[in-house]
């Protein structure tokens, strides 16, 4: 089954193309430095900017693959959830194409998108299911930070969530506080490598609560009066690596103890994480100390699908389809507050 995936719920275009579950291509455009001089995703620019790039890059991923659009036997596109103007642009075009050429559509949700990605391994890159194990997976994107049980493949039941910001947000928040361009994430990890994560103690919000929740706001809160307070902090170079560090210890922290009581809790051996924030280096590093001292298996989406990208989306359509998955209309609207725990 050849088929052509495409992924616009946010601020990344991407077209992917697999061939019996296996990745031929994924084109990502990314919109990070047409949003940077905002601070954050503007909605409206972002959906322009999908309609600008979507057919530049489904040509060069049907290029890079070297098929053609007549050659398709399904096509796959993020439903939800997501930017309402962003998502439309893709499940239309995907609806369009799946129509012009009488082959079936397929919706995907986002995060079950993320939640496989763990899985993507191999050469060619494909869902590597046969070393499945039932597992705790923590999606810490941008926008979400969740807990989800993973018994068995298609099988999950969300455990927990965040209540405010998600771990992602956290990042950015505390990044633009400090003046890093958005998104602040992957500098603030940068100089929280430099910088010694013992020089703060910042809250650990809901670490000890029994829920699977989270609750980010009220670091950032923390952070924001510590700056207040200290504003010499972002003149001297040290003292800035220093505080990044402590934010990211602490948001890791969370992060990584109440993934591993989810996963003792339900018995499970196995960890997985996924979504933007697992490229964390510190985070990456924690859940392998962790992993290691409680005996589990941990898998981590490879850096390159941790952003947001087609090929995940592929991968769950494939998977989905090759299980006698239900196509969707070609009529189906986007469902941008689609919940993980209602598929
Ligand atoms: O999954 P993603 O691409 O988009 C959403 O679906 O939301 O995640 C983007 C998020 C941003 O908040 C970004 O700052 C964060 O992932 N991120 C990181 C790192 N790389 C990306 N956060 C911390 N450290 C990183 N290295
Ligand atoms: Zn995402």
């Amino acid at each position: 089954m050849l088929l052509l995936a495409i992924e616009t719920s946010c601020d990344e275009t991407s077209v992917a193309i697999l061939r019996g579950g296996c990745l031929l291509a994924n084109a990502v455009s990314s919109q990070v430095k047409l949003h940077e001089k905002y601070g954050g995703v503007v909605p409206e620019l972002a959906s322009r900017e999908h309609l600008r790039n979507l057919m530049p890059v489904a040509r060069q991923a049907l290029g890079q693959a070297g098929v053609t659009s007549d050659e398709l036997d399904a096509v796959a596109a993020t439903r939800g959830p997501g930017l309402p103007g962003a998502l439309l642009v893709g499940l239309r075009a995907a609806q369009g194409l799946a129509f012009a050429l009488s082959k079936p559509f397929i919706g995907i949700h986002h995060h079950e998108a993320h939640l496989y990605s763990p899985w993507i391994g191999g050469e060619p890159l494909s869902l590597s299911l046969d070393k499945f194990q039932p597992n705790v997976s923590l999606i810490v994107s941008g926008g979400h930070t969740m807990l989800v049980h993973v018994a068995a493949p298609l099988e999950h039941r969300v455990l927990g969530g965040t209540v405010d910001d998600a771990a992602g947000e956290c990042f950015d928040k505390v990044a633009k506080l400090i003046g890093l361009p958005y998104p602040g994430g992957p500098e603030l990890d940068r100089l929280a490598s430099e910088g010694d994560d013992t020089s703060h103690n910042f809250p650990r919000p809901m670490l000890r609560d029994d829920s699977h929740d989270f609750s980010f706001s009220g670091l950032k809160t923390s952070v924001r009066y510590f700056i207040r307070d200290n504003p010499n902090v972002l003149e001297d170079g040290q003292r800035l690596r220093d505080l990044c560090a402590g934010v990211q210890a602490a948001i890791v922290e969370v992060l990584v103890a109440k993934t591993i009581r989810a996963a003792k809790k339900l018995g499970e051996r196995c960890v997985t994480a996924s979504g933007g924030v697992t490229c964390n280096s510190g985070l990456r590093a924690a859940l392998g100390v962790a992993c290691e001292r409680e005996g589990f298996v941990l898998r981590l989406a490879n850096p390159t699908l941790c952003t947001d990208n087609a090929a995940m989306v592929g991968m769950v359509a494939h998977l989905r389809l090759a299980n006698g998955g239900e196509t969707t209309s070609p009529d189906a609207e986007i469902v941008p507050g689609w919940k993980l725990a209602d598929i």
